[in-house]
């Protein structure tokens, strides 16, 4: 595994001409256009990386992007992987990986989920303060040492100081938050109303399919997280959510997702 990674690491740094990322991010929902906000150098689709698996899901590009916002360098990956599409955990987080050997200091993720903290309203950004890992957890097999211990500590998963920081520039930038845990599920179903509700019981205010394994892989590696979720729908409500309803809200909390993430990115 360790071999596959470096070897992928190479064929890009190469690819690149040594280009080192200082933030990685995973352009999710709310972000699929911030791919053009990137002054870019580099772009790569996933097909033409040895070693990385291909996009499946509508609405998502496949591709890294090298480039620059706000003078800082960074990789975004435009599309991610799911392990609802059936791709194997190591692959789901393999670019991850990949992008701490480039060099990431920070990883900064996107997404959509269903609100089921019922102060929550579809169209709200709410930072990721924690989550509850309901899918395979993708560090289960033998430990690769020289990437992190085989027992990660997961406190401050998504990274205090970063969320802080986010506040400040909410705060400024007139950018209603909301702040809750994150509960990623399998998928690819949406929550029933007995699923939702339990979701809640348990300590969670959104419900998703993305972001917790590759939040994972990246700790393990000491990599500092920060993410935010578009609530696209809302789980406790008798709306019904659907894959055209959570294009829809991503497409309208874009500007806002957009203007947080750069002004992170500057702060950094
Ligand atoms: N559940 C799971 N994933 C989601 C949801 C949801 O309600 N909304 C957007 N992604």
């Amino acid at each position: 595994m360790l071999k596959e990674i470096k070897k992928t690491a190479a064929w890009i740094q190469e690819a690149t001409k040594e280009f080192k990322p200082q933030v990685g991010i995973i352009l999710g929902t709310g972000l699929g256009d911030f791919g053009d906000k990137i002054e870019a150098e580099h772009i790569i689709d996933y097909k033409d990386i040895p070693g990385f698996p291909v996009s499946t899901v509508e609405g998502h590009k496949g591709r890294m992007i090298f480039g620059t916002i706000e003078g800082k360098k960074v990789v975004a990956m435009q599309g991610r992987f799911h392990y609802y599409e059936g791709y194997p955990m190591t692959q789901v987080t393999f670019p991850v990986r990949v992008m701490k050997l480039l060099g990431i200091e920070y990883l900064f993720v996107s997404n959509a989920s269903g609100g089921i903290n019922t102060s929550f309203r579809t169209g709200d950004l709410m930072i990721i303060t924690d989550h509850i890992n309901l899918m395979p957890n993708p560090l289960i097999g033998p430990n690769i040492a020289e990437l992190g211990p085989r027992f990660p500590d997961m406190h401050n998963c998504y990274d205090k100081d970063l969320i802080q920081k986010a506040t400040a520039i909410a705060e400024q930038e007139g950018i209603k938050l909301q702040y809750g845990v994150y509960v990623g599920g399998t998928g690819p179903t949406f929550e029933t109303q007995a699923e939702y509700r339990y979701f809640k019981a348990i300590g969670g205010d959104t419900a998703g399919m993305s972001t917790v394994p590759e939040v994972i892989v990246a700790r393990h590696m000491g990599i500092p997280c920060f993410g935010v979720s578009v609530i696209t729908n809302c789980g406790l409500s008798d709306e019904i959510g659907d894959h055209e309803d959570v294009q829809r809200q991503g497409k309208k909390a874009a500007v806002r997702m957009e203007k947080l993430f750069k002004e992170m990115i500057k702060a950094i």
